[in-house]
């Protein structure tokens, strides 16, 4: 189900937003009217999220930026703004992940996590500044639980969205006079998307188990976290802000966290990931 909100005439900038969370994000956005800006890494990513995005309403735009660039990030927000003016929604949700012990994991792979997840979504946050809408901008983080749940084979991802996470509460102090609002959503395991596959690969039987372990009683849908995006720009959250906010059918992961680990134990005994 998905609630209607008019962004007709916005300017709605979706980083990472060419795949699973952050597509249905920008789809939902597309959808109400917003002049739209997709970006992510590979144009493969970037041509068929355009193409599934247009003539779903506004216009739309895509752009292929690394978020480790911070030049690159910078190109890729002046020319959507260059395209559709100053930025009244901004979206960083572009991450990174693989199962591993930590006493496993290379330097190279800890930094990797750490450089996408919370270094990229400073480059993405710090070169958007100068671009918002000043007052009236609505930033939207995507954090994980892994940020307040620690982890196994995770050291990584629970290290940069805890990361991300203060980011977002700092800055909802510094931009907050200038009439920018800024919060984080924190997804629970969101059905069909890659970060599920990676993290929770399990057997029918694991995943039957996982299931009925979330307190509603089923996975999440890119609707469930599309939905408070839109509300979260809206001006229906026009006083909320540094908020950290989960969407995970009432503590999903902790819920789910034996199930999510067992899985995680025979994928990183396996090497996948
Ligand atoms: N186990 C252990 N180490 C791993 C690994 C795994 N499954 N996958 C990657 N690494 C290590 C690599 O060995 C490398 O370290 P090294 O140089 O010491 O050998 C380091 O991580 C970087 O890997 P590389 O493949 O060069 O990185 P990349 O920039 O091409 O890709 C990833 C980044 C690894 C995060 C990749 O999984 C990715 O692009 N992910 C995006 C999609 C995603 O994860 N979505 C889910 C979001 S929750
Ligand atoms: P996904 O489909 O892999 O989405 C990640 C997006 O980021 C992709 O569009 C990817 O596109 C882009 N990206 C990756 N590295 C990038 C880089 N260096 N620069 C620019 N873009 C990059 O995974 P997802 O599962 O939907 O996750 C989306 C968000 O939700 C992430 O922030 C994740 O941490 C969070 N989350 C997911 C779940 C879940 O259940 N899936 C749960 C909690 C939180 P390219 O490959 O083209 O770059």
């Amino acid at each position: 189900m998905q609630v209607d909100f008019d962004f007709t005439g916005r300017h709605v900038v979706v980083f990472g937003g060419t795949t699973g969370i952050n597509f249905g994000i920008a789809h939902a956005f597309a959808r109400q009217g917003a002049g739209l800006t997709v970006a992510s890494r590979k144009p493969e990513n970037v041509e068929a999220a355009v193409a599934e995005l247009r003539g779903h309403g506004g216009e739309v735009h895509g752009v292929c930026a690394d978020v480790r660039d911070f030049d690159a990030v910078g190109r890729a927000l002046q020319e959507s703004v260059d395209r559709f003016g100053p930025i009244d929604v901004l979206v960083s949700g572009a991450a990174g992940n693989f199962l591993c012990e930590a006493k496993d994991m290379s330097s190279n792979g800890f930094k990797v996590v750490v450089d996408i997840d919370l270094v990229g979504s400073f480059h993405v946050l710090r070169q958007a500044h100068a671009h918002l809408r000043k007052p009236g901008a609505s930033v939207i983080s995507i954090t994980a639980p892994q940020s307040f749940v620690p982890m196994r084979y995770q050291a990584h991802a629970c290290a940069a969205k805890a990361g991300v996470d203060q980011l977002t509460r700092v800055l909802a102090l510094e931009w907050g006079g200038e009439g920018v609002r800024i919060n984080s959503i924190s997804p629970g395991p969101i059905d069909g998307t890659e970060g599920f596959r990676k993290l929770m690969a399990p057997s029918a039987a694991e995943r039957a188990y996982a299931q009925d372990a979330v307190p509603l009683k089923r996975f999440g849908s890119l609707d469930d976290i599309a939905n408070l995006a839109l509300f979260l720009a809206s001006p229906y959250a026009g006083y909320i802000s540094g908020a950290l906010i989960p969407c995970d059918g009432g503590g999903a992961f902790e819920s789910v966290k034996p199930a999510l680990e067992a899985a995680g134990q025979a994928m990183a005994a396996a090497g996948a990931g």
